[in-house]
């Protein structure tokens, strides 16, 4: 398969079959994420893999009060006017715990969180390590793509971080991305309609928002009165 398609056929599942994936396939999947960009050459990434819907029960047991509050969640989310969203909401919040399970495999990728706590950034930057664990996620959605594999990740929501990481007794300063379920797709696993996207259309070349914060103006861009840098420094 080559990148492109890749590209297109990485799509986020929530429907698995049964079938196992092999270690092989997992170390070659958890492999790709050390070839992600990172922050200060780091690559601190450690990955608990959980297998079998019942040990995975167990992880994710911190999930389930707030699994029926998801399933309300489709009634309260209303965005009519957005169809493609609407129909992804209704399909993906009453998964959100089935589709952790049904693969019977269950990643936590865990990053080493430095300088200021996640939660309390200081600066842009701060969030570097966040963002190369995230590059690394991306890494093994196609690297999962590119096996036959689908994969769906759930956020922690509230309490669900601290509790997970009690379960696996993670140490002071390291953070987990996301739950991470990798599997193969059902046979009828329902994919919601992608947006379209006019690629075109979001390229803005030499040009600055308009005041009114939707338009594009090459002249507005062009009478910029910053002085420029030199490229030799
Ligand atoms: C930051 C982020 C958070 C997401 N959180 C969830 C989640 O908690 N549960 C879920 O089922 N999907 C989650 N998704 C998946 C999106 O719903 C999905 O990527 C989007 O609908 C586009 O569909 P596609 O991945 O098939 O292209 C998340 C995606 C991103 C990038």
């Amino acid at each position: 398969m080559d990148l492109y398609e890749v590209l297109e056929k990485r799509r986020t599942y929530r429907d698995f079959s049964d079938r196992e994936v092999s270690d092989e396939i997992l170390e070659k999947i958890v492999g790709a994420a050390f070839k992600a960009p990172t922050n200060d050459h780091l690559r601190q990434l450690e990955f608990i893999v959980v297998r079998g819907r019942e040990n995975i029960a167990k992880v994710i047991a911190p999930l389930s009060k707030n699994m029926a509050a998801f399933k309300e969640l489709v009634f309260e989310v209303d965005d009519s006017g957005d169809k493609d969203k609407m129909e992804m909401f209704t399909d993906a919040l009453p998964k959100q715990q089935k589709m952790l399970m049904d693969s019977g495999l269950l990643i936590l990728p865990f990053f080493r969180q430095k300088q200021s706590p996640l939660l309390k950034p200081v600066e842009q930057s701060s969030l570097n390590y966040f963002a190369s664990a995230w590059c690394a996620l991306e890494n093994m959605l196609l690297a999962a793509t590119h096996k036959g594999l689908g994969a769906v990740f759930h956020i922690p929501v509230s309490d669900e971080a601290d509790a997970i990481k009690k379960i696996v007794n993670a140490p002071e300063g390291y953070e987990f991305i996301c739950l991470l379920t990798i599997g193969y797709p059902a046979e009828n696993a329902f994919l919601p309609r992608q947006k379209e996207i006019h690629v075109k259309d979001r390229i803005h070349t030499n040009a600055c928002w308009t005041n009114d914060g939707v338009h594009f103006d090459t002249n507005a861009f062009l009478s910029l009165s910053v002085s420029p840098v030199s490229s030799n420094s």
